[in-house]
């Protein structure tokens, strides 16, 4: 009974690591063992400096064992770094181990000879656990772009993925054992666990379906969704990318680059003070709403979201238009206005993202820096002081916790404005893909959904309701939703509901509709 509609955006990107994560590991133990069986004496004189394990203090026979398979890596692996590592697995791959290699041990290094490994000259290698690994092969291929692996080369990946922890998922581990090449040595101290950076996030309604816990990432129960017109603040639907900053009213200010290169900053009172109010009723959409579905076909290994990553609500605040005005910038101008936001990784990395300057500038866009959700001030989730917001275009442009708005003539260089928020075809992988083909998602396509009963639902014969809602982006007025019960063969046409009147063009909000229908 869904009906067809976008399935999400948001990363179309398929990889499939876990086959490969765990042939990876068994091939890697078979190339040591093969090394170890058929070293010529010549290699075995290989000098201990080019090699880079630690000795075993164990007996003799183990301290040779251990030997010889670190030097037949530091011999075929060159200079004590494992340079043709990748090669190497290939061609073991081609032969089977025998059950005995796999219980062989991995050499084992000191932190201080994983640091040495900090760049891709000197391979990437990073630890977690005791476990050491060299990702060098995998640094291009990083979903979080290159940049933010490469922070974490030479040591290790609890302090990143304390923050970004969707990593503590099984395929991403699974993916990471294959390019296990060692152990840390067990007189190292292990790491100390970093203080959790989502430690201040605040609390949330215990109704969210929660689909990552950190970064908090939420969703309305799909029941619910169609209850109420305006979406309820506690229940609207939640998407960060990193931990939520706390910001003080009193001393927040707002960064606002002028036309004439003068920056000035403005404090949420002179915003409220100096700039009309502005209110709009304006469905926001995550690229990835229903992704759920489109996983059920193909794992895309992205949060996998229902049907609730879209909600409707009264926003207030100033027009962005009325800004830039006041900092000199004129109707006709041309570029890209960037948004940064406050939240950061360790890097001082922030999110941010763009629009076109020509949707900021016009009357009828409505983009507002928005202070107000639903008559009340923003909840810290959704940006507290405040956010963009950009009626008709993907969530993943209305930036939150805003500190700074700015004009170029290209597009946001932020990691969500050029290497996320793409479309791709379904058989581009994160091994192939290459964002530079796609431009960054803006208006969003129409979108409808059932929210009741649910997909699981078991429905006795007789009067059945049937609830959902439909939007679309770029103010595009929903003028019919058709529902059917068998599979498309026949159709009914849905009770669309009462909502807000909207001005033709600038239909943000979304639709609300019904069926009542008798099921045989
Ligand atoms: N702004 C900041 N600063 N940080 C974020 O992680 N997420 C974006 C956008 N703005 C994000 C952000 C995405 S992808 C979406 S879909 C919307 O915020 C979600 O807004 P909400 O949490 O208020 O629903």
């Amino acid at each position: 009974m869904r009906l067809p509609g976008n399935q999400g955006f948001e990363k179309m990107l398929l990889s499939r690591p876990s086959k490969n994560g765990i042939c990876t590991l068994q091939r890697t133990c078979w190339l040591r063992t093969m090394a170890w069986r058929t070293l010529p004496p010549a290699t075995l004189a290989w000098t201990p400096s080019h090699f880079h394990g630690t000795w075993s203090n164990t007996g003799g026979g183990t301290r040779h064992r251990r030997f010889m398979v670190a030097a037949a890596a530091g011999a075929g692996l060159g200079l004590g770094t494992i340079l043709a590592y990748g090669d190497h697995r290939q061609k073991a791959a081609k032969a089977e181990p025998p059950e005995s290699a796999l219980s062989l041990p991995f050499p084992v290094y000191t932190r201080q000879e994983v640091a040495r490994h900090h760049n891709k000259a000197s391979r990437v290698w990073v630890t977690y656990g005791s476990d050491v690994f060299d990702v060098t092969d995998f640094v291009e291929q990083h979903p979080g772009g290159k940049s933010k692996i490469l922070l974490a080369a030479g040591g290790a990946l609890e302090p990143f993925w304390a923050l970004y922890a969707m990593h503590n998922q099984e395929h991403v581990l699974e993916l990471l054992r294959g390019y296990k090449v060692g152990e840390l040595s067990p007189e190292e101290p292990p790491q100390m666990n970093p203080e959790d950076p989502y430690a201040h996030d605040p609390p949330r309604h215990p109704a969210l379906r929660v689909n990552s816990l950190k970064p908090f990432n939420a969703e309305p129960p799909p029941e619910l969704m169609a209850e109420s017109y305006l979406t309820p603040n506690e229940l609207f639907f939640k998407r960060n990318h990193l931990p939520v900053p706390s910001v003080d009213p009193a001393t927040y200010s707002l960064s606002v680059q002028g036309a004439y290169g003068q920056a000035f900053s403005l404090s949420l009172e002179e915003l409220k003070k100096n700039f009309p109010k502005h209110e709009v009723t304006a469905a926001m959409q995550c690229a990835g709403n229903r992704r759920e579905e489109m996983n059920a076909i193909q794992n895309t290994n992205r949060l996998g979201w229902g049907v609730g990553a879209i909600s409707n609500a009264r926003w207030g605040g100033a027009r962005l238009r009325d800004v830039l005005l006041c900092a000199g910038y004129k109707p006709s101008d041309e570029g890209h206005v960037w948004f940064d936001g406050l939240d950061q990784d360790q890097s001082g990395t922030v999110y941010g993202a763009s629009i076109p300057m020509k949707k900021a500038m016009n009357p009828e866009g409505e983009v507002l820096l928005a202070y107000e959700m639903n008559g009340e001030a923003l909840p810290q989730d959704h940006g507290f002081p405040l956010r963009v917001i950009v009626p008709g275009v993907v969530g993943a442009r209305n930036v939150k916790w805003l500190a700074s708005v700015s004009v170029h003539p290209e597009e946001s260089p932020s990691h969500w404005q050029q290497r996320d928020y793409k479309g791709f075809s379904p058989s581009v992988t994160w091994e192939t893909v290459d964002f530079s083909k796609a431009p960054a998602i803006q208006e969003m396509p129409v979108q409808s959904a059932i929210t009741e009963p649910s997909p699981e639902a078991c429905v006795t014969p007789g009067e059945l309701t049937v609830k959902g809602y439909a939007w679309s982006g770029g103010g595009r007025k929903v003028i019919r939703v058709d529902v059917s019960l068998d599979g498309g063969q026949s159709w009914h046409e849905a009770q669309l509901l009462p909502g807000e009147e909207q001005l033709p063009s600038r239909v943000w909000a979304w639709q609300l509709w019904e069926l009542n229908v008798r099921v045989p």
